[in-house]
């Protein structure tokens, strides 16, 4: 089956427009016999008449109106499209498609309330899920950014690094633990410890670190988030190890306490990170651009204390 083709139905538009060949090519800065030629064309094509003359004045017929109405309905939807790419192109309008970690969530909202501040107009997509998942949704090209620890290599990721995330031993401040200026490593051996989900990047540098010591960790729950860990340690089921940044408001209120255990805090660091061939649009360049400035930079400020990092640093 032949289709219209657009050039066809702004053709037919003007006709309709101004019941007149003659002005319609005039609109259109063609000859009259092209116009007439385009209209014969498309009548071929649907296999009906769509104008009628009536003495010296034309008419569209039934079947004239409907492809009106149609093409009508087609070039408002082109508009749209135009409209909506333009959208897209602008910073100020645009959505930003963006993966964190469970863990970094705590420090990217305040990020997200200032660069909302700075461009009201931006509409935010925000997944929050733990390491594996978020890598995941890098592979698959379902975000454009994500914010994150430390990236295997061998992904084809850039990862700019923006931030520390120190790690540190949690238990209930009247733990005798929390009583002691120095707290060993072999200290820890016979606690039990809650730990975050397999998948989760706090546990996979909690691993590590005991790991790399030769020591066995004792863990007694598994639980597949901050909070509930913060929880379980309060109500004395165990220690656990969690970013200094999720800890704030049990620091304050004292219903938590941080050892001081040797060799820690565990030193993690804060990625931005997006695939090394993404094509970041206006908004995803500007909110990578604010996450690395240093705060209370103009956006076009340089980051001093953030790195390339491709490939990666062995993990800490
Ligand atoms: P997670 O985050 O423990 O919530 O997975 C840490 C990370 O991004 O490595």
């Amino acid at each position: 089956m032949r289709r219209l083709t657009l050039r066809q139905f702004r053709v037919f538009e003007a006709v309709a427009r101004h019941l007149s060949f003659s002005r319609a090519a005039e609109e259109l800065h063609l000859s009259q016999p092209a116009v007439s030629m385009q209209m014969r064309g498309i009548e071929v094509i649907l296999g009906m008449p769509l104008t009628e003359q009536l003495g010296k004045k034309i008419f569209l017929t039934e079947a004239g109106r409907e492809v009106l109405h149609a093409s009508q309905a087609i070039t408002a939807r082109l508009d749209d499209l135009q409209h909506n790419l333009a959208q897209l192109q602008s910073v100020d309008s645009g959505r930003l498609n963006l993966a964190v970690t469970t863990t970094v969530n705590a420090v990217v909202t305040g990020i997200l309330a200032r660069f909302r501040g700075r461009h009201p107009g931006v509409s935010i997509h925000l997944d929050v899920s733990n390491r594996e998942s978020v890598l995941n949704q890098l592979a698959t090209n379902r975000i454009d950014l994500a914010i994150m620890g430390q990236v295997p290599d061998g992904l084809d990721l850039e990862a700019i690094r923006f931030m520390d995330n120190p790690l540190v031993v949690i238990a209930p401040p009247d733990h005798p633990l929390a009583r002691r200026k120095k707290v060993s490593i072999d200290d820890l051996a016979t606690e039990p410890f809650l730990v975050r989900e397999a998948g989760s990047g706090t546990r996979g540098a909690m691993a590590r670190f005991f790991d790399a010591r030769g020591l066995a960790l004792r863990t007694s729950m598994e639980m597949s988030s901050n909070e509930a860990i913060k929880q379980a340690v309060q109500a004395g089921l165990g220690l656990g190890i969690l970013s200094l940044q999720t800890l704030e408001q049990e620091l304050t209120l004292q219903r938590l306490a941080v050892l001081a255990v040797e060799d820690f805090p565990i030193m993690r660091h804060w990625y931005v990170v997006h695939r090394i061939d993404k094509r970041l649009s206006p908004v995803s360049q500007a909110f990578k651009t604010f996450v690395l400035q240093p705060v209370g930079q103009p956006d076009e400020a340089a980051t001093p204390h953030s790195e390339r990092l491709r490939p990666e640093r062995p993990a800490p």
